[in-house]
Order: C-alpha cells, then sequence, then structure tokens
C-alpha cells in the first residue's frame, strides 16, 4: 500500500468519524504548565479533565491528529527510529464503548483497512500486578477481533501501563507488526529491543487515577485512549527503510545531499547528522510557529528549543552544512510539508525564520568565546597539577562539574562540546556534578516561574505588570541605542501609562523616539515569554544582568529574562509574555531635571 501523510490522516479520522467520532482537532504544542510537562507529549494530555469525568462539549467519541514533542530520548536521535515531534493519530472513548468495541477496531484498521496480515500482528497485554488484576478480558477481546493467541504476550507494569505524572492512567494494550527478524532467543517478545516487532499503535484503559506516587483511585467512568503514530505507520505502510524517507522528510534529505554531494546513507557520520538536523529543525519551526509560541531562551521549554537548534547547528557545523541550508530546511517543512495541516506555519513563517537566524547567531558567538573560556578552565586546572605536584599531590584530568556548568551557563557553551574538547584535550569531565548543578538551576527556574504568576493578577495589576514590562523593554532599547551608561533614573507606573526617568545629554529626536518604539514592539511581536530566576547577586552580575548591585536587595535576587532582550535585577511584577502588551505608544518625552530625560508610554 503506497500512501501519504495526508491520506493517512484522512483515513484515520474518516474511519472512526464514521464510528460515530467527532474530530475535536489539534491544540497547541506546548503545555500550559497544569500537567507538570512543558510539551504536549500525547493525544490525551489535553483531554485530562474530560477522561477523569468532565463532559466534553463534542461528546462522548472524539478523534483528531495531534502533534507531540518528546525531548525525553534528544540524544537518541540521529537513529532510524527517534524523532522529537511526532503526529499521534488519536480516538476515544469517554466512559462510552469500552474493550470489545476498541480491540475490534484496532485490528479492522491494522488488518482490513491498512492490509497488514493477521500472522504479522502482535499485541501486548497487562499481566497484572498487586493493585490491578491481569487484564484477561482485553486478551480474550484481541483473539476474538483476529490476533492470534500466540501472539498475545502478558508483560507487566513497566511495559503495560499508561500514565504521566498525575492524573488518569491505567493498563495498556500495544500493537505491534512483527518484522521478518529471527526471533532473538526463545523469550524474545515485544518488550525486547532486538527490533523484532515495532510499535504500531497503543489502546489504553484509563480507569484509574493517579492521584499521588504510590496512589490509584478507581475512575467513575471507564475510557478507551488510544494513539498511534503516524511516522511510523507511514514507514511500515510504504515499506520505507525509515521515516527520513517518509513524504515528510525526503524534500530536506535531498535538499541536505545536494548541498553536501553525499547521499543519505552512503556514510553514517554524515547520515546521523542529516537526520538530527532535520529532526530538530522540524521541531524547532514547530515550536516557534506555534499558536502559543516560544522562543530560546535559558530556561524551561525556551531552554529545550535553543538546545535542539544548537545541536542542529552542532552537528551541521560538523558536516559542514551551512546555516543557510538549516533555513531552507525550516522553510521547506513550513511552505510544503505541513503547509495544509499546520496553516499557521505559513503565517508566522518570518518570525521563524527570524528567530532561528538569531539563534544561531549566538550560538556561534558562543561557541567562539566558550573555547576561550574553556582554554582558561583547562589552563586553571594545568597550574593547579604544576602546584600540587611541587607537594607530590597528582590531580587527575578532570573538569568539574560546576566548571562545565558555568561554560553552560554563562557563556552557552554546550555540554557536549565541552565534553568532546576535553576528550580531545585527554580530559574528562564530571558529568553527575554537571547533572547535579544543571537540576539545581532548573529547579530555581522552575520556583521562581511559580512565584511570578502566583496570585494569578487582577486586572488592573496586570495592567501596570504590562507597562512595567515595557519599562524593561524601553531601557534596553535606550542602552542598545545610546550605551550602557544609560539606567533608570526613575519609574511611576498606572494602570494608564508608563513614565520613565533615564540619564540622557539631549532631548530624543523623532527619529530616536522611533527607532526605541520600534525596537519595543519588534520585541512585543516576537512573542517572548517573560521568565523569572533567583539567583544570588554574583551569579546575577556573572549572567549578564543589569540592574541596581546594591545590598538592599539582600543575598539573593530576582533576574526578570525577557529571551534575549534584557536581563534586569528586579522584584516585579511583570506580564507573562511580551505579546499581551500588544502594542507600545511613547506619547511624551520631555525633560525631568537636568541631563534626566522622561518619557511616558501607552499600550494602545
Ligand atoms: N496515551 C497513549 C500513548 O501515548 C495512547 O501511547
Amino acid at each position: 500500500m503506497k500512501i501519504t501523510s495526508k491520506q493517512l490522516r484522512k483515513i484515520w479520522l474518516d474511519f472512526y468519524k464514521e464510528r460515530g467520532h467527532v474530530d475535536i482537532g489539534g491544540v497547541s504544542l506546548v503545555g500550559d504548565g497544569s500537567t507538570g510537562v512543558m510539551f504536549n507529549v500525547a493525544g490525551m494530555q489535553p483531554l485530562m479533565p474530560y477522561l477523569l469525568g468532565k463532559k466534553h462539549p463534542m461528546g462522548k467519541r472524539l478523534c483528531n491528529v495531534q502533534g507531540c514533542v518528546r525531548t525525553i530520548d534528544i540524544d537518541s536521535v540521529g537513529d532510524p527510529t527517534h524523532c522529537t515531534f511526532f503526529e499521534m493519530l488519536g480516538s476515544w472513548s469517554l466512559g462510552d464503548y469500552f474493550k470489545e468495541e476498541r480491540t475490534k477496531w484496532s485490528f479492522e484498521l491494522l488488518n482490513k483497512v491498512f492490509g497488514f496480515p493477521a500472522d504479522r500482528l502482535a499485541v501486548t497485554v497487562f499481566a497484572g500486578n498487586e493493585n490491578v488484576p491481569r487484564d484477561n478480558e482485553t486478551a480474550m477481546f484481541r483473539e476474538k477481533s483476529g490476533i492470534k493467541k500466540e501472539n498475545i504476550y502478558f508483560l507487566p507494569k513497566e511495559d503495560n501501563w499508561w500514565e504521566l505524572e498525575r492524573g488518569p492512567c491505567g493498563p495498556d494494550s500495544e500493537m505491534f507488526y512483527i518484522t521478518d527478524k529471527e526471533p532473538c532467543g526463545k523469550d524474545c517478545n515485544p518488550s525486547c529491543d532486538c527490533g523484532r516487532f515495532v510499535e504500531v499503535g497503543n489502546d489504553v484503559f484509563m480507569q484509574y487515577e493517579k492521584v499521588d506516587e504510590n496512589k490509584y483511585i478507581p475512575l467513575k467512568q471507564k475510557n478507551v485512549d488510544t494513539g498511534w503514530g503516524l511516522e511510523r505507520l507511514l514507514v511500515f505502510l510504504n515499506s520505507l527503510p525509515d521515516v527520513y524517507h517518509t513524504d515528510l522528510y525526503v524534500d530536506v534529505i535531498s535538499l541536505m545531499e545536494k548541498t553536501l554531494g553525499v547521499k543519505y546513507g552512503q556514510d553514517e557520520k554524515v547520515t546521523r547528522a542529516m537526520r538530527i538536523v532535520a529532526d530538530h529543525t522540524r521541531t524547532a519551526v514547530m515550536l516557534i510557529g506555534d499558536v502559543n509560541g516560544i522562543v530560546p531562551s535559558n530556561v524551561g521549554a525556551g531552554y529545550i528549543l535553543r538546545r535542539l537548534i544548537r545541536r542542529a547547528v552542532r552537528f551541521a557545523r560538523d558536516i559542514n552544512l551551512d546555516l543557510g541550508t538549516i533555513v531552507a530546511v525550516a522553510k521547506i517543512f513550513i511552505e510544503k510539508v505541513y503547509n495544509d495541516s499546520y496553516p499557521l506555519l505559513l503565517e508566522k513563517e518570518d518570525h521563524i525564520v527570524k528567530e532561528l537566524q538569531i539563534e544561531m547567531e549566538k550560538f556561534n558567538k558562543a561557541l567562539e568565546e566558550g573555547r576561550k573560556e574553556f582554554e582558561k578552565v583547562l589552563n586553571g586546572i594545568e597550574k593547579h597539577k604544576q602546584f600540587a605536584a611541587q607537594k607530590g599531590e597528582v590531580v587527575e584530568n578532570i573538569i568539574s562539574g560546576k566548571a562545565v556548568f558555568r561554560l553552560f551557563d554563562t557563556f552557552g557553551f554546550p555540554f557536549e562540546i565541552t565534553k568532546e574538547l576535553a576528550q580531545e584535550r585527554g580530559y574528562a569531565v564530571d558529568e553527575e556534578g554537571f547533572k547535579k548543578a544543571f537540576e539545581e538551576h532548573q529547579e530555581k527556574s522552575r520556583s521562581a516561574a511559580a512565584g511570578q504568576f502566583k496570585g494569578g493578577l487582577v486586572d488592573d495589576s496586570y495592567e501596570t505588570a504590562k507597562l512595567h514590562t515595557a519599562t524593561h523593554l524601553i531601557l534596553a532599547g535606550l542602552k542598545k541605542m545610546f550605551g550602557e551608561q544609560v539606567v533608570q533614573k526613575g519609574s511611576n507606573i498606572t494602570p494608564e501609562r508608563l513614565r520613565f526617568d533615564f540619564n540622557l545629554d539631549h532631548k530624543m529626536t523623532p527619529e530616536e523616539i522611533k527607532t526605541l518604539e520600534d525596537f519595543v514592539n519588534d520585541a512585543v511581536k516576537r512573542e517572548i515569554p517573560v521568565t523569572c530566576e533567583e539567583m544570588t547577586l554574583d551569579e546575577a552580575r556573572k549572567s549578564g544582568a543589569h540592574g541596581i548591585f546594591d545590598s538592599k536587595y539582600g543575598d539573593k535576587v530576582r533576574v526578570y529574562i525577557i529571551g534575549d532582550v534584557d536581563s534586569q535585577i528586579c522584584g516585579g511584577p511583570h506580564a507573562k509574555n511580551t505579546k499581551d502588551l500588544h502594542h507600545v505608544k511613547i506619547v511624551k518625552e520631555e525633560s525631568s531635571s537636568s541631563g534626566i530625560r522622561r518619557i511616558k508610554a501607552i499600550l494602545d
């Protein structure tokens, strides 16, 4: 069967619509923070309240195609199967039908619609544990539907249970395609990674709510949550060797082949790099161009995005693929591959390309500066070694986790690069120490961010919070235009307007006011999330934040970060995202006192 991604989405939705399901469409890839995960990782995630019992406005039988981002396996991307973005074909019963219909339709799809012979299909079923019994019922219905008894495997919770950190969950039953590979042993089964069994989809029977690490309570309604991977299915249906041969990727791979003059599959290193560039660029495009789009930063989801782009650049550099080709790859995804299924990408094309370019340039700069800093770290260790040798002590060639983290956090130098360079020079890196420092940093930013939004701000306060963010953007613009010596000399904000005083030796010309206004509104248009981190004054200074480094702030200070535009010591509160400012208009520029100018601005 030859089939395109477009056709496959339609077949899926039509099949379920014919069986009484309503297509509810997909939602944003970026989590709203309520589920404890940064990205939408599964089709069921936005449906959690309905799986728990809330009435869904579209009914009890739903289906859709939902984009998902899973970055947990980011380091495995580059092999033939792992992707950080994928589309999940989903269908749900919210307290309506259960195991019998579910297993019957899954088989019908696999066997009748997609043409997989029954003896090529295997399934797994939950083997039971002290809390939940063995799922004999699903096994019985699977057999009744047409799956061979010998291809039904009972597996324990680690293989056959679906749950996120909290919320609806339950035993699942996965479906596999049996490849031509010989069994790896007499116990070969779908849980081993020998490659004989490849997962096609998953039917979850959600009957529990996870309320705590070890606490599960039964749900009033029994749900079915089904998710199949579009990319994988495309591979099997078209008898392709991997996902990079599907219509989602062929054009970008062929562009890279032409640019490099090397065929995909010809050279292992080049092939791996091509896959990484293709995968990471696709996910970056999706995240920046999302309805709740994000931009690269050093915290949370923005950090993952930064890592994706920088990893793509790193592997592109390795094979001498220029950055212009990464932009061209992004454009193919936007204009050709997803123009129908993700039309928003086209609307946001300029924004996506611009953010990609900004981040790639930043990374190039970071690489240069980080390399210098890396040399300083090595020099330090060498000196230490000499000093220790005089005392008869031996110092090992290890770069401490803290030093690696500093290179990463302050200079944007990726861990992997530090590790590679260290290896070349006969040094090891303290990976555990780095992870620890990194986790502490993440934890700090999480709690600071939670603090930022605590108390969900009343309207007037949010108006002033937005104007407050506008003052940060104005100061960032002034510094850019007139130099770092420009500082805040006073600020007064009401819900209607901001008033901002700063030092400058002349009256601003109309052109200068326009340039400043454009700078601010460009940041507004870029829809940059405003994040907050708590750190010591010293860390704040090193991070490049500006503001008043004064002991009156105490030891720990809050730094508000507006992406790459501004980073300032401040008590807040601020807007959550620059897009909330809508548009900033400077209505007045006047003298406040000698050498001090005053700007008044409003949001319109
Ligand atoms: N929620 C299930 C999964 O993602 C269907 O595998």
